[in-house]
């Protein structure tokens, strides 16, 4: 079936994976990719699919309500899947005012942009916002977020993501557009900006630099490869029932340290490097303001509703992960210079 599908965010990490699966599965799609560039966008994450005749990209800020109004008012769009956010709990502590107006007033220009040219004509039409698992809070040490639990977000980040699902269900019970959720556990994989613990970690022990926890490493993390992600997005944007949400978790629960004593073990195999080497860059800082102590999500509904598991055992995609990332050094010297440079400095320099 010939469809227009509006991705936003695509050339940050989940929404790489996401329009390369789209581009590859679907050649009947045009599928656009609507991404701002931040420091986060990084079109060589999709070199391999630039050229296919189903692909388009337009760069565009989802703030600019007159630009996305002007795209909306020109191109006809079947579906979208929105992705695009700024995404770093961090950078939310240090600066929250992109979070509101990306994640929050963002969103809604998108929302209105559907609503707008859609008029209530919903046949085959689709608002898909992916979200995270934070807006349920934290947990202790026992439970699960299920699709039910209250909402309770702790950070800016999370606050603006449940500010914007809450909008997403809101245009569904007031105009009645045809909106799905999901709230997502922690991804991980090739192609992830080193901001984030692991690639940050790989980053640091190939170049022998402190590895930074935070706190006493006891914080608990649920963690899914990220094809695994992509694959459920895909899933839940054709199959998904409107109106509803749905958990995507990989059941795959590690502390922080835990984790990195493992990927620790991985590089010191790979590098040749005598057992222990990397482990020995292990650094505990200052903790994170107000940082969660554990998230484990319910992915029971996806599963039983949807047939979706995970795919990859945490070994074997962590194998895959540290692979790609010694294989792409390129990538990764690119993507840490100039910006992420300043960026790396003034969040541990007094940590
Ligand atoms: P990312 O930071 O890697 O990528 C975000 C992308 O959005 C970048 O390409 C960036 O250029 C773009 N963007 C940011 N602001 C924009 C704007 N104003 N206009 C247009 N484009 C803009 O993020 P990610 O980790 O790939 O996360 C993608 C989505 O998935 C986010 O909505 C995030 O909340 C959600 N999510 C992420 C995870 C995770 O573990 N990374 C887990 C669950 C949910
Ligand atoms: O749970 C889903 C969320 O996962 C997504 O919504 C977010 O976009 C994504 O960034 C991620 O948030 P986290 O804060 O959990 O991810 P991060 O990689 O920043 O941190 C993972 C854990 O590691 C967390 O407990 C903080 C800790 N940490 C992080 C960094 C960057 C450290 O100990 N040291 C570090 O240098």
């Amino acid at each position: 079936m010939k469809r227009t599908v509006l991705i936003t965010g695509g050339a940050g990490f989940i929404g790489s994976h996401v329009i390369r699966l789209f581009v590859n599965k679907y050649p009947d799609y045009q599928i656009i990719n609507l991404d701002a560039l931040t420091y986060a966008g990084n079109l060589e994450n999709l070199t391999d699919v630039e050229k296919a005749p189903n692909y388009r990209f337009i760069r565009m800020d989802i703030r600019n309500k007159e630009a996305i109004n002007d795209l909306f008012d020109q191109q006809p769009i079947d579906g979208i899947l929105h992705l695009a956010a700024e995404s770093h709990v961090d950078r939310s502590i240090a600066e929250p005012m992109a979070f509101i107006e990306t994640n929050i007033i963002g969103t809604v220009n998108l929302l209105n942009a559907a609503r707008n040219q859609w008029k209530g004509n919903y046949e085959g039409k689709r608002f898909y916002h992916i979200s995270t698992d934070e807006v349920y809070g934290s947990l202790g040490e026992e439970g699960h977020f299920y699709e039910i639990t209250s909402y309770d977000p702790r950070s800016p980040y999370s606050a603006s993501k449940a500010s914007s699902d809450h909008l997403v269900r809101a245009y569904h019970h007031t105009y009645g557009l045809p909106i799905v959720i999901t709230n997502c556990s922690n991804n991980y994989g090739p192609n992830q900006f080193p901001e984030k613990l692991i690639p940050l970690s790989i980053h640091n022990m190939v170049n022998m630099k402190p590895i930074p926890i935070y706190g006493k490493g006891e914080n608990i993390r649920d963690w899914l490869y990220v094809e695994d992600h992509a694959r459920a997005i895909d899933l839940v944007f054709h199959k998904g029932m409107i109106g509803e949400t749905y958990n995507i978790g990989g059941h795959n629960e590690w502390k922080n340290i835990d984790l990195i004593r493992l990927l620790c073990s991985i590089l010191d195999r790979k590098l040749n490097r005598d057992s222990g080497t990397s482990a020995g860059l292990i650094t505990y800082v200052t903790d994170r303001a107000g940082h969660d102590l554990r998230y484990a999500i319910d992915a029971s509904k996806i599963r039983q509703e949807l047939g979706w598991e995970p795919s990859l055992q945490f070994a074997e995609g962590l194998e895959k992960t540290v692979d790609w990332y010694l294989s792409n050094s390129e990538w990764m010297e690119r993507v840490t210079s100039g910006e992420y440079q300043t960026y790396y400095e003034s969040m541990y320099r007094n940590r």
